[in-house]
């Protein structure tokens, strides 16, 4: 089965480029199943039920998160209602939301587990302690488990990664937008990276226009960050797993324009041929 995860979708530029990714890469690639961080899919912050309903449309499965879910106070009823977005499972109890779910790609489970990192970020519950308690409550239900752990710090991540090697399909990282080179299979059959970057505008200070992001750093005065739009690229990462054991096969780095797009369907012999 072939899995693809698209990095962090930014603003309107990272969806429409989500959107033909998708359609190229599941006609021409052979990819099955579609996960998509979409925390900062609304203008760079937080998603709306139209913006998720439109990505579902387009082709995305279930769709991730991470700090930025509630940015938009909508998401907050939303998630209640589709099952399909996750926010972090390790948020504190009470909170709406799930940060699991199970789908299904030809018949086959799928299990999606999204958690949020600590180091520096706002600590929530214990990432590792969440994960085990999840993968317990899965009870065996997908032999595919997918976990994408939205972290800032590459040691915390890279933690997670071997944390859980030899227990789930692919652990994947989110959350800083800069897509990392480390994309490998673990020793025991666990895809991983440390952060699969962003599918948005790369003319940017991760997304935010760059104008407004270096001014913050350069004086400390409060700036209106406003999403950046100049040179797109879709970041994600196709991940070949196998069903009867749900051990990775391979893991590959994908980071392209509207034009690496455009070639791929105009030239690219169909998945399979
Ligand atoms: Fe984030």
């Amino acid at each position: 089965m072939r899995i693809l995860f698209i990095g962090d979708i930014f603003g309107r530029p990272g969806r429409e480029l989500a959107r033909r990714a998708i359609g190229a890469l599941r006609k021409h690639r052979g990819v099955e199943f579609v996960v998509a961080n979409v925390e900062n899919a609304a203008g760079g912050f937080g998603v709306t039920r139209e913006l998720a309903e439109s990505l579902l449309d387009d082709g995305v499965d279930v769709m991730t998160s991470g700090n930025h879910i509630w940015d938009r106070k909508e998401a907050i009823d939303y998630v209640q209602l589709e099952p399909r977005l996750l926010r972090p499972a390790n948020f504190p109890a009470g909170v709406p939301g799930r940060g699991t779910c199970v789908a299904r790609s030809a018949g086959e489970p799928v299990a999606v587990i999204n958690v949020m990192g600590r180091v520096f970020m706002t600590p929530f519950d214990d990432p590792f302690a969440v994960v085990n308690r999840e993968l317990t409550a899965l009870a065996g239900e997908a032999r595919i488990v997918l976990v994408d752990f939205h972290a800032e710090a590459t040691s915390e991540k890279l933690a997670m990664g071997w944390y859980l090697d030899d227990r789930v399909t692919a652990v994947v990282g989110t959350h800083t937008h800069v897509q990392t080179a480390d994309a490998r299979v673990l020793p025991g059959g666990t895809a991983y990276i440390t952060d699969v970057g962003m599918t948005g505008p790369h003319d940017s200070i991760i997304g935010v226009e760059t104008g407004a992001a270096l001014g913050r750093f350069l004086t400390g005065l409060p700036t209106r960050f406003e999403a950046a739009t100049a040179n797109p690229r879709f970041n994600g990462v196709v991940i070949d797993a196998d069903p009867a054991t749900g051990r990775a096969r391979a893991i590959e780095r994908l980071d392209l324009t509207g034009r690496d797009l455009d070639a791929i369907v105009a030239g690219a012999p169909a998945a399979g041929s």
